[in-house]
């Protein structure tokens, strides 16, 4: 069976380009694959090591560039965290406020995770003097979303643009106890207010206005912290200054990551994929349930539960979609994958409109309106809505030059879009695949062959 041609070739100042040529054939994507760690839970099982008590075992570990950034900030601050590998690294952590003045600025790179959440650490440290910046991308991202409740609780951080944009400055604060109630669903703007509670004398609530994935919630508990959940007012309490010990954490496969190859195996003929060891984390399943609206044919196989995580294997099969809404509570379970649902809202049968997702437009790019422009580049009927998309599926899509605008998940949407398009598309800056799947153009290769 014809297979699609697949390179990378070099591009300007050190981007690759990725070409996918499909020639218009059976691509059928097939076989058997796992997918890398989830990064959500990497991010937190790096810092929760690092700052628990004893040793933290980590299995499974994401080796992209986001987690990459998030160790390389903790060792400098006094963690020993062992060469990153994805069978074993074991992480030394300094003990519950014991985090060093860094001798230099702590760079999150394209990491919105790790700004956001260490900010959370940084600033409950009494007396200490942080700086921390990242990458264009991150740098022109909202922190005020986290910088105005921990100043409420007290807490001294500077930046550009009215304490709203890194390079930061922290200095930080003895911090008093909270209930926040957060205007947006965010597991990063939650995160970072439970890990200042853990230096606080008292309890700090989060309430959010529907739920976002609970990474943190699990893992503070197996860590040893005591929360209450309110899954009423979606609140959740942590009480203040526990004794955290170390703990072996088994990552999960990253649904994020799978999102890609469940639509590669909805939108190409012919196609039977099996991807094992998936976390189903019910916080993160929005792209199941989505999918499922579109009548994609995906059955979950032999679920089990691994270090306080749900997991399960995944197997899609094509089928012709049909054109769902998604909007409201959704949103916060699906954000990530909005990017590849596009490409899959663009083969099903009518239109598609997704709505109440005005957080795309502040993440690693505008999501909304680089799929809008970009997808549209390759012929899909998609319309650029305030706060989401209009696709009306059903047209065939045919190979073009596109731009990933550095972001990781627009790389990969528009090269599983690629997959289902006649020629060549090639897509410029694909190499940012690597800040949340290293090897993501070797299992592409591996699915159609
Ligand atoms: C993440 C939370 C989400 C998500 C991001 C990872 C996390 O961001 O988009 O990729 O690990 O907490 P928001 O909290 O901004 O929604």
């Amino acid at each position: 069976m014809a297979s699609p041609i697949i390179s990378i070739q070099d591009g300007a100042e050190n981007s690759q380009q990725l070409s996918i040529n499909s020639r218009n054939i059976e691509n059928a994507v097939t076989g058997n694959i796992t997918i890398p760690g989830d990064k959500s839970i990497s991010h937190r099982a790096l810092m929760l090591g690092a700052i628990a008590e004893g040793e933290t075992i980590i299995e499974g570990l994401l080796l992209g560039e986001d987690p990459r950034s998030t160790a390389v900030c903790f060792r400098a601050m006094g963690a020993e965290i062992s060469e990153l590998n994805s069978q074993q690294v074991i992480v030394k952590g300094v003990g519950i406020g014991n985090l060093q003045e860094p001798q230099d600025i702590l760079d999150a790179g394209n990491s919105g995770t790790t700004m956001r959440l260490m900010l959370g650490l940084l600033a409950s440290h009494p007396n200490r003097l942080f700086t921390v910046t990242g990458d264009n991308s991150l740098r022109s991202r909202p922190m005020s979303r986290v910088i105005k409740p921990l100043s409420s609780m007290g807490a001294s951080i500077w930046g550009r643009k009215g304490n709203s944009l890194a390079p930061l400055a922290v200095r930080g604060q003895q911090l008093r106890p909270m209930h926040y109630h957060s205007p947006i669903a965010s597991a990063q703007v939650k995160s970072c207010i439970l890990l200042a509670g853990l230096m606080v004398d008292g309890q700090t609530t989060v309430t959010e206005p529907a739920l976002s994935r609970d990474h943190s919630e699990r893992m503070l508990k197996a860590f040893g912290a005591t929360l209450d959940i309110d899954p009423q007012t979606n609140s959740v309490t942590l009480t203040g200054q526990p004794t955290l010990r170390g703990q072996k954490v088994i990552v999960p496969g990253d649904i994020s990551s799978a999102a890609f190859w469940l639509v590669a195996g909805a939108i190409v003929p012919g196609s039977d994929l099996l991807i094992t060891n998936v976390g189903v984390n019910p916080t993160r399943t929005g792209i199941l349930e989505a999918l499922g609206m579109m009548e994609a044919d995906i059955t979950k196989e032999n679920e089990r539960v691994v270090a306080g995580e749900p997991v399960a294997d995944l197997r899609v099969k094509h089928s012709q979609l049909k054109a769902c809404e998604i909007s409201g509570d959704i949103i916060p379970r699906l954000i990530d994958e909005i990017p590849i649902l596009a490409v899959a809202a663009a083969f099903a049968e009518g239109t598609t409109v997704i709505k109440d997702a005005a957080e795309l437009r502040v993440k690693e790019s505008d999501r909304l309106a680089v799929m809008a422009t970009e997808l549209g580049k390759m012929g899909a009927n998609i319309t650029e809505l305030e706060d989401g998309l209009e696709i009306v599926g059903g047209n065939s899509l045919r190979g073009a030059e596109v731009d990933s605008f550095s972001d990781h998940r627009i790389a990969m949407s528009l090269a599983i879009a690629a997959l289902n398009a006649t020629g060549e598309t090639i897509i410029h800056r694909a190499e940012a695949a690597s800040i949340s799947y290293p090897n993501f153009v070797t299992t592409l290769t591996a699915v159609l062959t």
